[in-house]
Order: C-alpha cells, then structure tokens, then sequence
C-alpha cells in the first residue's frame, strides 16, 4: 500500500508540473506555426498571452485577428486567415485558450 501511494504521488506530482499542453484542435489547425513556449513560424502563445495580458477585450481581439490573419507586429510573416482551416468555435475556444489560460 505504501508503495502504491508513493508512486501515485509522483505521478500526480509529476503530471501537474508538466507545461500545459495544447489543444488537439490548435495542434491539428495551428502547431504547424505555433508552439506554446517556442518561437516557430510564428510567435509563441506564450508570448500572444504575454502581449495581450490585462486587456479587458483580449479574447475577442484574438477572434477577430486569428479570423482575418494578417500582421500583427511580431515581424515574423503573415497569419493565415483561420490557420489551417480551424472553424468559429475551434478559433474561439483557442482564443480563450490563449488569453485566458495561458495567462493563469
Ligand atoms: C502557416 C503558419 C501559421 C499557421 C498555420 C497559424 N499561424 Fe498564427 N501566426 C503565424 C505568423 C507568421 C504570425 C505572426 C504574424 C506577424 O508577424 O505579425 C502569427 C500570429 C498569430 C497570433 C498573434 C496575433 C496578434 O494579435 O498578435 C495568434 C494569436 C495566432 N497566430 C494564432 C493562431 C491560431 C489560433 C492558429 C490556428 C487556428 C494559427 N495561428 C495558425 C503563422 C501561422
């Protein structure tokens, strides 16, 4: 018994200092270009999160500019407009993703 708790703390420990991972969908539609914490084709959400921290509209602005793609000052090349093809509520939920868990 002993034994098996003690794994079962490492292994809660283990999981929850892991980086939080990104969702299928932004793997599917976006991890071509993006990674949580590194720099790729484009900059890292940690680093959207980053710019984007504090502002009351964050979400919707990350709507709105994953939709349209283009330039957003990071100098890195274009967005495509809705990334790999990812759908209005694959881009809202990883909007929210961006802003708001990613800024916990
Ligand atoms: C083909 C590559 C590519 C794909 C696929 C892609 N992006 Fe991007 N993305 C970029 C580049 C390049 C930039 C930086 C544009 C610039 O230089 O301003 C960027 C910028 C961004 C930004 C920053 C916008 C801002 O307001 O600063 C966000 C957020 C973003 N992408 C989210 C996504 C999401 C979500 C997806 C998937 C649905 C996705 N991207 C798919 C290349 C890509």
């Amino acid at each position: 018994m002993k034994i098996i708790t003690a794994t079962l703390v490492t292994l809660l420990t283990a999981s929850s200092a892991m980086a939080i991972d990104m969702p299928a969908d932004g793997k599917s539609k976006c991890g071509a270009c993006h990674s949580i914490d590194k720099k790729s084709v484009g900059p890292s959400w940690n680093a959207v999160a980053a710019k984007y921290k504090g502002q009351a509209d964050a979400e919707a602005t990350l709507v709105a500019n994953i939709t349209k793609g283009g330039k957003y000052g990071w100098d890195m090349g274009v967005m495509p407009a809705k990334g790999l093809g990812a759908n209005d509520k694959q881009i809202a939920a990883l909007s929210k993703f961006i802003a708001v868990d990613l800024n916990q």
